[in-house]
């Protein structure tokens, strides 16, 4: 069966007052619902970047990202709205909920965007919480939560509309080893459970090695690399 989502040839440079800055030069990946990927490589080398081609949210230069068929960056406006909206679900390192909504408002936020709130909904939304185990933080706002709470809301609020794609660009990074793991664990089982597309980048070589499959971005290309586990005694 064709995979949901690939990547060809996709190359993304930006203008610069020092010249033409390449930064992904010719990334080709195919991936189906179910995968599972971590992507790795040093700061400033585009993962975000080629999340956010992925998302909708950025346009690459050149290449093709096709979903389910369809040429993401052929959509008109609206329809590459809906596709953001409805088929891609974000988490970012910082949780970017609305400070002045509670929980629950929050996580609704896509859906009233996609169709309105109904009871069929807020119930979808009630049973995320329920799943990360923030069930009884449904009523408090952000303020009131944890980091890791925080992050956990933002992963109910990415899955809300059922996406086809979760997309978490360093979900880990402001958080302790411990609540760490628990995101971790949560962003893997959630999109197993869904049959998702997950891509995870990550500087945390403990998440990475948990994935079934390990990405390297280095020098524009995306290359294939064995999981490896940090040794004992080597984190810093
Ligand atoms: N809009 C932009 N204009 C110019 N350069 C950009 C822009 N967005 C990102 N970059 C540059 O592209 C490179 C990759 O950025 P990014 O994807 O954020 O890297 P990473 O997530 O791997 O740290 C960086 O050098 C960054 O400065
Ligand atoms: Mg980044």
């Amino acid at each position: 069966m064709k995979a949901e989502l690939t990547l060809e040839g996709v190359c993304k440079s930006f203008e610069t007052p020092g010249g033409l800055l390449t930064i992904l030069d010719g990334v080709d990946l195919s991936l189906s619902r179910g995968d599972a990927v971590a992507i790795t490589g040093p700061s400033g080398v585009g993962k975000s970047t080629l999340l956010y081609l992925i998302g909708g949210l950025e346009p690459p230069s050149s290449g093709l990202v096709e979903v389910l068929g369809r040429n993401v960056w052929s959509l008109g406006p609206q329809e590459l709205a809906e596709f953001r909206n409805q088929s891609v679900g974000f988490v970012f390192q910082d949780h970017y909920l609305l400070p002045q909504l509670n929980v629950l408002e929050n996580v609704l936020v896509p859906a009233i965007v996609k169709h309105g709130v109904d009871a069929r909904t807020r119930d979808r939304a009630k049973k995320l919480l329920d799943r990360v185990g923030l069930g009884l933080r449904a009523g408090h706002r952000p303020d009131q939560l944890s980091g890791g709470e925080r992050q956990r809301a933002a992963l109910c609020r990415a899955l809300i509309n059922d996406p086809l794609i979760l997309l978490a660009d360093e979900p880990t990074g402001n958080l302790d080893p411990a609540t760490a793991t628990t995101i971790g664990s949560l962003l893997l089982e959630l999109a197993r459970e869904q049959s998702m597309i997950l891509l995870t980048v990550t500087h945390s070589q403990e998440l990475a090695g948990r994935f079934p499959r390990n990405l390297m971005l280095l020098a524009g290309k995306l290359t294939d690399r064995p999981p490896t586990v940090a040794p004992e005694g080597a984190r810093s």
